[in-house]
C-alpha cells in the first residue's frame, strides 16, 4: 500500500529554524522553541528517550491505550478518519488499529522524512487501512489537506505534547482542533501527570545522557543547517520541575562567557547564562479537564494507571 502524502510545509507559516532561532537568541531571556528539537536526529534521540528507564511516560501511556482500546473504539465509533497530530513513529496508533478499525490514518508531523519512513512501516503492517501523511506545524493554525476527506474525524495527540504549550496557548491549539472537528467529535488526548518532583526530574536527567544529547542536538542542528560557530560540547543540560508553575523546563546553560555568531549576528553569553529549550506542563486529572472545557470540549472518559503517573483523555466537541 503507498502513502498519500500531502506536502504542507508551505502554508505552516512559521516554521523558519533561521528566524526562530535568530529571534529566540536575541530574546531576553534567550529561548529556542522544542519544535526544533525534531529534524531526523533529533526524533530518532526521542525514540531513545522513550526507551529509557527513567522516562515513565511512554510505556504508562502505552498500557494504558492498550487497556483503554475498546472502551475507546465503542466511545467513537467504527471506519474513523483518525488523524494524529505529531506523529513521530507513528507506534502508539498501532494500539488502536485493531479494536478502533479506522477507514482512513493520517499521520502529521514536522519531521518530513521520519514521517514518510513511519507512516510507509504503518502502510505495509496494515495492508487494509487508508494511509495518509502530511508534513505540517501542528502549533500553527492549519487546515486538514484536500483530497483527505475525514467525514469522522477522529483527533489523536498523544505524548503529552499538549505540555510544550504554555496555559494560554494549550487552550489555543484546543480551540484549533475545535474548529477542525464537527460537533461530537472526538479528540484522543495523552496528558502527563503533576507528581513528586523526584520522579518528574529523574525522567528528563535519564543516567544514559540520552535527553541531555537530544537537548545539545538543537544546536548541532544550528550549525549545521545555519552559518554558525556555535560549540554543543559548550553547553550543560539542565533539567528541573518548576514547582509554581507545574512545568519541567529544560535549558542549555553556557558555564563560561562567550560569544556565539550565526548568519552574521552575534550573541554573547554570560557565565550561566541559559537558552531555555522546552517547557513541559503537567495537570492534574481536574486541571486539565478544566482546560478542555475552556476550549469547548467535555470530557467524555479519562483513563490513568494506578500510580496516577499519566492519563488518557477522551473529549467530545459541544456544540
Ligand atoms: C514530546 C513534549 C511530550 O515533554 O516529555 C522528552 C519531550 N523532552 N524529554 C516531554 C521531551 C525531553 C516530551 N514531549
Amino acid at each position: 500500500m503507498t502513502v498519500h502524502f500531502h506536502d504542507q510545509r508551505q502554508r505552516a507559516a512559521c516554521t523558519s529554524l533561521r528566524e526562530e532561532t535568530l529571534a529566540g537568541f536575541a530574546a531576553d531571556p534567550k529561548a529556542v522553541p522544542p519544535k526544533f528539537f525534531y529534524d531526523r536526529r533529533g526524533s530518532e534521540l526521542f525514540e531513545a528517550i522513550c526507551r529509557q528507564p527513567e522516562y515513565y511516560p511512554t510505556r504508562t501511556e502505552e498500557a494504558l491505550l492498550a487497556r483503554a482500546a475498546h472502551d475507546i473504539a465503542e466511545i467513537a465509533g467504527r471506519d474513523a478518519n483518525l488523524v494524529e497530530l505529531g506523529s513521530g513513529a507513528s507506534r502508539k496508533v498501532r494500539l488502536l488499529l485493531e479494536a478502533l478499525h479506522p477507514a482512513s490514518y493520517l499521520g502529521i508531523d514536522i519531521s518530513k522524512d521520519f514521517l514518510l519512513d513511519s507512516t510507509q512501516r504503518l502502510a505495509n503492517d496494515y495492508p487494509w487501512l487508508d494511509v495518509h501523511a502530511a508534513c505540517a506545524d501542528f502549533s500553527q493554525p492549519m487546515a486538514l489537506p484536500e483530497g483527505f476527506d475525514g467525514h469522522h474525524p477522529l483527533a489523536f495527540f498523544p505524548g503529552s505534547s499538549i505540555g510544550n504549550f504554555d496555559p494560554e496557548d494549550a487552550q489555543r491549539f484546543l480551540g484549533n482542533i475545535h474548529e477542525l472537528l464537527p460537533e461530537g467529535g472526538g479528540l484522543l488526548i495523552g496528558v502527563d501527570l503533576v507528581k513528586d518532583k523526584d520522579i518528574l526530574e529523574a525522567a528528563y536527567n535519564d543516567e544514559a545522557g540520552v535527553t541531555a544529547a537530544f537537548n545539545r542536538n538543537l544546536l548541532e542542528r544550528i550549525r549545521q543547517e545555519l552559518d554558525s560557530d556555535i560549540d554543543p560540547s559548550r553547553f550543560e543540560h539542565h533539567a528541573f520541575y518548576n514547582e509554581g508553575a507545574s512545568r519541567i523546563e529544560m535549558h542549555l546553560i553556557s558555564p563560561q562567557a562567550q560569544q556565539v555568531r550565526i548568519e552574521e549576528a552575534h550573541f554573547d553569553f554570560a557565565a550561566g547564562e541559559s537558552l531555555h529549550t522546552e517547557n513541559s506542563y503537567k495537570y492534574t486529572a481536574a486541571s486539565f479537564r478544566d482546560l478542555a472545557g475552556s476550549a469547548g470540549f467535555d470530557t467524555v472518559a479519562t483513563w490513568t494507571d494506578p500510580r496516577e503517573l499519566f492519563s488518557v483523555h477522551y473529549l467530545q466537541r459541544v456544540a
